[in-house]
C-alpha cells in the first residue's frame, strides 16, 4: 500500500464528473487501500478517488478512527437518498481544501446505496456527522467542493484566505 499525493483545490480534476466503476478489478482493490492509507496519513475521515486522481466513482471513509472505533468503509458506485426535510449546518473540511472550514448546509439524515469491496450490495442509512461525511464524499464524485456551497459573498471571502495561505 502506498499514500497518494491528494490533489489541492482548485485542480480541475476536482471539478469533474466522475465514471462508475464498471468491475472491481486486482486495481480497484489496491486503489481502495492506498485510498485508505492516503485518508489515516493526512488525519482525514473521507476521501474520494478525484482527490487522489482516480476519476472513479469511489470513496473511502471512517468516520470512527480518531474516536478509538476503526471503521473502515469503502464506497464504490454510491447512491444517494434523502430521508425527510430537516436540514443541518457542519463546518466542514475537506483534505483537498487545506486550512479552510466552510459552513455548509445539508439534509441531517440520508440513505445510501453502495457496493462494497467484495461486490456486496449495502444499503444504510446516516445521520450526524456520518451523514455529512457521506454528502461531502459524493459530493466529490460529482465535482462538487464545499465552495460550491457557499454564497458568493462567503465563498469569495474563504477563497481569498485560501489562496492567501497558499501563496
Ligand atoms: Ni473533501
Amino acid at each position: 500500500m502506498s499514500v497518494l499525493p491528494i490533489l489541492q483545490w482548485p485542480d480541475s480534476r476536482l471539478m469533474e464528473i466522475c465514471a462508475p466503476v464498471e468491475e472491481i478489478t486486482a486495481e480497484i482493490e489496491v486503489l481502495a487501500a492506498d485510498m485508505l492509507e492516503t485518508m489515516y496519513a493526512a488525519a482525514g475521515r473521507g476521501l474520494a478517488g478525484p482527490q487522489v486522481g482516480a476519476m472513479l466513482r469511489i470513496f473511502v471513509m471512517d468516520t470512527g478512527w480518531k474516536n478509538g472505533k476503526p471503521d473502515p468503509v469503502v464506497c464504490i458506485n454510491p447512491m444517494l437518498q434523502e430521508v425527510g426535510e430537516e436540514r443541518v449546518t457542519n463546518t466542514e473540511g475537506c483534505l483537498s481544501i487545506p486550512g479552510i472550514s466552510a459552513d455548509v448546509t445539508r439534509p441531517s439524515q440520508v440513505q445510501m446505496m453502495w457496493t462494497g469491496l467484495n461486490a456486496g450490495r449495502y444499503v444504510q442509512s446516516f445521520k450526524g456527522f456520518a451523514a455529512t461525511c457521506v454528502q461531502h464524499e459524493m459530493d466529490h464524485l460529482d465535482g462538487v467542493v464545499t465552495f460550491d456551497h457557499l454564497d458568493t459573498q462567503a465563498r469569495a471571502a474563504l477563497e481569498t484566505t485560501y489562496r492567501e495561505q497558499t501563496a
